[in-house]
C-alpha cells in the first residue's frame, strides 16, 4: 500500500533537463513509497485524464535526453482553455474537470515543471480550486523571479556561446558584420552570458534599447583598429530607443500570444544600408532548447526534483522549488511568477562587459 500518490506535468516550452526533473521526481516518489503519476501533455492531459503510473523503467536512460518523455504544450490553459469551433477560438473554463481527475486517481499533489504561464495556473489552482501543487522552475530564459536559476538556462547559454565562437571564425574570414539572435523573450540573459563568454563586440538586451547609429560606431571603431569583422548577439526582444519590438507573429490560445522575432535581420539589413558593409543573422532559434542538458543542468534539475517530492512529503505544498546560494528552498508559489526577472541595467555583469569595450548600442 502506497503512502500517498502524487502526480507530475511538464508545461509550456520544453527545456534541456525535463526529463532528469521528471527522473528525479519519480525516483525519489519511488524510494519514498509514495505512487506517481505522469501526466501526459501538460494541462491538457489533466483535463483529459490522459495519466499513467510511473515505474522505473519509464525513466531508465532518460537523464541525459533532451525534451520531455511526458510531452507538453503551450497552450492548455484549464481556466481559459481554447476550441477552435468554426475557425473561431472558444474558451471553456475545465477547473470542475481538473478536480475531479485528480480526485479520481487519489492524487494529493500536483508537481508542475513549468515557466511563468504554467506556474500562474499551478498557483491559480491552489488559491481557487484547492488543489496542492509544488512548481519547479523551468525555462531557458532564466526570468523567473525568487530564483537565482531556472533550469535549462546553463544548457542554452553553451549552445549560444558554440554558435558565437562559430560565427567569430565566418565573419573574419569575410570581414563581416555577423548578428545572432537568440531567445530570451523580453530578457536578455541568454544575450548577455552567451555574448560575454562567445567575445561578442556588440549585445543587444531587451533592457537596454539601442541606438543603430552607437552599434555603428562600434563597428567602426573596431575597423579603424584594423578590425575588420564585428560580432552582434542580439536578444530577440531587443528594441531601438523609442521604437517597437519585432514581432514574428501573433498566436491565440497561447500562454504567450506574442512570438518575437526578427530584430537581427532588422539590425543587419540597417548597417549594411547605412556603412555598406557587409552584414548577415543567424537566428539559432529552437537549437537552444533542444539536445542534452550540461551537467550544471543535469544536476539543478535532479536537485529540483527531489526537492519538489520533499516538499510533498512535508505536505509543504503551494510552493516553488528554488534556488538560493546553492542551496535548494522553497518559496510561495504566487510570487513565483508574478514577474519577470529582468537583467538589471546596472548590473556587476553589465559593468564588466562595458569595462571590456562591449557595446551595448547605448553609448551617446
Ligand atoms: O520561453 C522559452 C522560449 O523559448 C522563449 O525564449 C521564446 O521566445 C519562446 O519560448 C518561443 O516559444 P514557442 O515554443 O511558443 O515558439
Amino acid at each position: 500500500m502506497a503512502k500517498g500518490t502524487l502526480a507530475v506535468l511538464t508545461g509550456g516550452g520544453d527545456c534541456p533537463g525535463l526529463n532528469a526533473v521528471i527522473r528525479g521526481v519519480v525516483k525519489s516518489a519511488l524510494k519514498n513509497g509514495y505512487d506517481i503519476y505522469g501526466i501526459q501533455n501538460g494541462f491538457n492531459g489533466l483535463i483529459n485524464d490522459q495519466m499513467k503510473l510511473m515505474t522505473y523503467e519509464d525513466i531508465s536512460g532518460i537523464l541525459p535526453r533532451g525534451g520531455t518523455v511526458l510531452g507538453t504544450t503551450n497552450r492548455d490553459n484549464p481556466f481559459k482553455f481554447a476550441v477552435e469551433e468554426d475557425g473561431k477560438f472558444v474558451y471553456y473554463d475545465k477547473r470542475d474537470t481538473v478536480v475531479e481527475n485528480l480526485k479520481k486517481h487519489g492524487i494529493e499533489a500536483l508537481i508542475v515543471i513549468g515557466g511563468d504561464g504554467s506556474l500562474n495556473i499551478a498557483a491559480e489552482l491552489s488559491l481557487e480550486c484547492g488543489v496542492n501543487v509544488i512548481g519547479v522552475p523551468k525555462t531557458i530564459d532564466n526570468d523567473l523571479p525568487c530564483t537565482e536559476r531556472t533550469f535549462g538556462f546553463d544548457t542554452a547559454m553553451e549552445v549560444a556561446t558554440e554558435a558565437v565562437d562559430r560565427l567569430h571564425t565566418t565573419a573574419e574570414s569575410h570581414h563581416r558584420v555577423m548578428a545572432l539572435e537568440v531567445m530570451g523573450r523580453y530578457a536578455g540573459w541568454i544575450a548577455l552570458h552567451s555574448g560575454i563568454a562567445g567575445g561578442a563586440d556588440v549585445i543587444l538586451l531587451p533592457e537596454i534599447p539601442y541606438n543603430i547609429d552607437a552599434v555603428i560606431a562600434k563597428i567602426r571603431e573596431r575597423i579603424s583598429h584594423g578590425k575588420l569583422f564585428s560580432i552582434i548577439v542580439v536578444a530577440e526582444g531587443a528594441k531601438p530607443i523609442g521604437g517597437e519590438l519585432s514581432v514574428a507573429r501573433m498566436v491565440e490560445g497561447s500562454f504567450e500570444p506574442i512570438r518575437l522575432g526578427g530584430v537581427g535581420a532588422k539590425i543587419v539589413d540597417e548597417i549594411e544600408a547605412k556603412t555598406g558593409i557587409e552584414s548577415r543573422c543567424t537566428v539559432l532559434g529552437y537549437l537552444q532548447r533542444g539536445g542534452s542538458p550540461t551537467p550544471f543542468d543535469r544536476v539543478l534539475s535532479t536537485r529540483y526534483g527531489v526537492a519538489a517530492v520533499e516538499a510533498c512529503i512535508n505536505k509543504n505544498y503551494n510552493v516553488m522549488v528554488s534556488l538560493h546560494h546553492d542551496e535548494i528552498l522553497t518559496v510561495p508559489i504566487g510570487k513565483a511568477a508574478e514577474k519577470v526577472r529582468l537583467v538589471p541595467s546596472d548590473s556587476s555583469i553589465i559593468r564588466a562587459a562595458r569595462q571590456i569595450g562591449i557595446s551595448f548600442g547605448d553609448e551617446e
